[in-house]
């Protein structure tokens, strides 16, 4: 935070009055920069030309923006079709950026830039609305200090500053080396998290340029093994699947547990029970998402993640709970604490609507939605699930102990669907690799009204097993 304070000192100075110990002398290509306002050419502080690599058409993302040149320079490349966003943390840069903007676009024709507010290392955290919800919650206290951070998990997954998949590349210019150490790999997280398939990342250093491309390790091995990735389609394809679900509902069961507990095998074996019973898939779908609020007791879970204690903390604010544990049941949307000692799971006579998932690769995946009921907005939701993964546990409260998992998360994407005559309609791509150790693998696939966490109808199964 201190190195991050004075890195924001440093450049809201320097978006007052043009810095020259900031600057480095860059070979921009001329064209480009006769339509940028000279105010921003002046306030230059990048160290390379990232924009190079960016192709009309494409979604594109800024880190650390600045007051907008690479931005600028990057909306003409890619055009009107395309998009370009930029994200800052400092109000001062921002301000100069969102000013120029109109001007930038009037000269061009067409609008498509626009700046957000947010740490780069924390993709999801939308900062201006984290800031006008916090005025209505000042923190003074350690209760309300509890609540406002349970608030930024909510935004995270309700309203992400940049959504999941979102962008095809991320370009930054000198910004990486001002982020402290300790987040660089959620920085590397978030970066994988918001490319969508196939996407690139073109990131300068003040020495070396790094241009990686997203494939599909499981989350927590992205930041270890970016310099091993190959573009995804060189994975080899899968058959083609359909899953449909009937009418009624069938039940989404969501396990948050981590192996730092003690108390989480039991429910992890209650939910493995479930994948011999015969409604697996048709009556429910068991999807195990390992929660990071246990990784400093000893040992850290490697298929945890903060998206998922984020979304635990946003569901637990569904029945207005204050707290998150584990190992934490979710029925539907809804605590459910009587799991424990039940074979099986309640089933519902409700009709809700049928739910298809379709592929012809196994990576790209089109998710159709015909409710039963009045119409409205829904959004789409796939997880990539590990089945027969073993663990051998050396310390924390589970130390010497071997688990075994199924059903585990290893991915989790949502996408909006448009209605298309009486259905609703979503694509999205699920990771193409295999984790290390998984038996098989499998797709849990829901649907949601939009912006809420309760699912409406629920599908899945297990995937034809890869080549190796
Ligand atoms: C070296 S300048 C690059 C500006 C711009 N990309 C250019 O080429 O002129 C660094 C910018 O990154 C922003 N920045 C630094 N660390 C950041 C972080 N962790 N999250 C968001 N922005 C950050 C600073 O506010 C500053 O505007």
């Amino acid at each position: 935070m201190q190195t991050e304070r004075s890195v924001q000192q440093r450049y809201a100075a320097a978006a007052q009055a043009p810095e020259t110990a900031l600057c480095c002398p860059v070979d921009y290509d001329r064209r480009y920069l006769e339509i940028v306002p000279a105010e921003v050419i002046e306030k230059d502080y990048g160290c390379g030309d990232p924009s190079r690599y960016v192709k009309p058409g494409e979604t594109v993302l800024d880190l650390g923006s600045g007051t907008g040149k690479i931005c600028f320079i990057a909306a003409q490349v890619v055009g009107p079709q395309g998009r370009v966003i930029g994200v800052d943390m400092t109000d001062e840069m921002l301000e100069v950026a969102r000013r120029n903007a109109p001007v930038v676009a009037e000269r061009l024709g067409f609008a498509n830039v626009e700046f957000r507010k947010g740490r780069i290392q924390d993709l999801a955290l939308d900062l201006e609305r984290l800031e006008r919800a916090l005025k209505q919650l000042p923190i003074a206290d350690a209760a309300s200090f509890l609540a406002a951070e349970e608030l930024a998990g909510e935004l995270r997954v309700c309203a992400p500053l940049v959504a999941t998949d979102a962008i095809d590349v991320v370009v930054s210019n000198c910004v990486l080396n001002l982020v402290e150490p300790r987040a660089k790999r959620t920085l590397f997280d978030e970066i994988f998290r918001v490319l969508q398939k196939g996407g690139r990342a073109v990131l300068r250093r003040r020495q070396r340029r790094l241009r990686l491309m997203r494939t599909f390790f499981p989350r927590a091995m992205l930041a270890v093994t970016f310099a091993l990735v190959v573009p995804a389609a060189m994975h080899g394809a899968e058959p083609g699947r359909v899953f449909q679900s009937g009418s009624t509902r069938t039940a989404l069961v969501e396990l948050y547990t981590s192996e730092g507990c003690s108390s989480c095998p039991p429910a992890e074996a209650w939910l493995n029970r479930l994948g011999t019973l015969p409604g697996l898939w048709t009556e429910f779908v068991p999807v195990a998402l390992h929660v990071n609020y246990w990784d400093h007791l000893g040992w850290r879970d490697p298929w945890a993640s903060r998206q998922f204690t984020d979304r635990q903390r946003a569901s637990a604010r569904g029945w207005n709970s204050d707290t998150v544990y584990t190992p934490g049941v979710v029925l539907n949307g809804q605590e459910w604490r009587a799991w424990s000692g039940r074979n099986g799971v309640p089933r519902s006579s409700e009709s809700v609507g049928v739910l298809t998932a379709r592929s012809t690769d196994g990576v790209r995946w089109r998710i159709e939605f015909a409710p039963t009921g009045p119409h409205g907005q829904f959004e789409a939701w796939v997880a990539l699930l590990s089945r027969g993964l073993e663990s051998n546990v050396r310390a924390g409260e589970n130390r010497g102990r071997r688990l075994h998992h199924d059903f585990v998360a290893v991915a989790l994407v949502s996408a909006p669907m448009r209605k298309n005559g009486d259905t609703f309609r979503a694509e999205t791509a699920i990771p193409a690799d295999r984790s290390p150790g998984e038996s098989l693998r499998a797709l849990a696939v829901w649907v949601t009204s939009a912006g809420q966490l309760a699912p409406l109808q629920a599908i899945g199964g297990d995937l034809p097993r890869a080549p190796r």
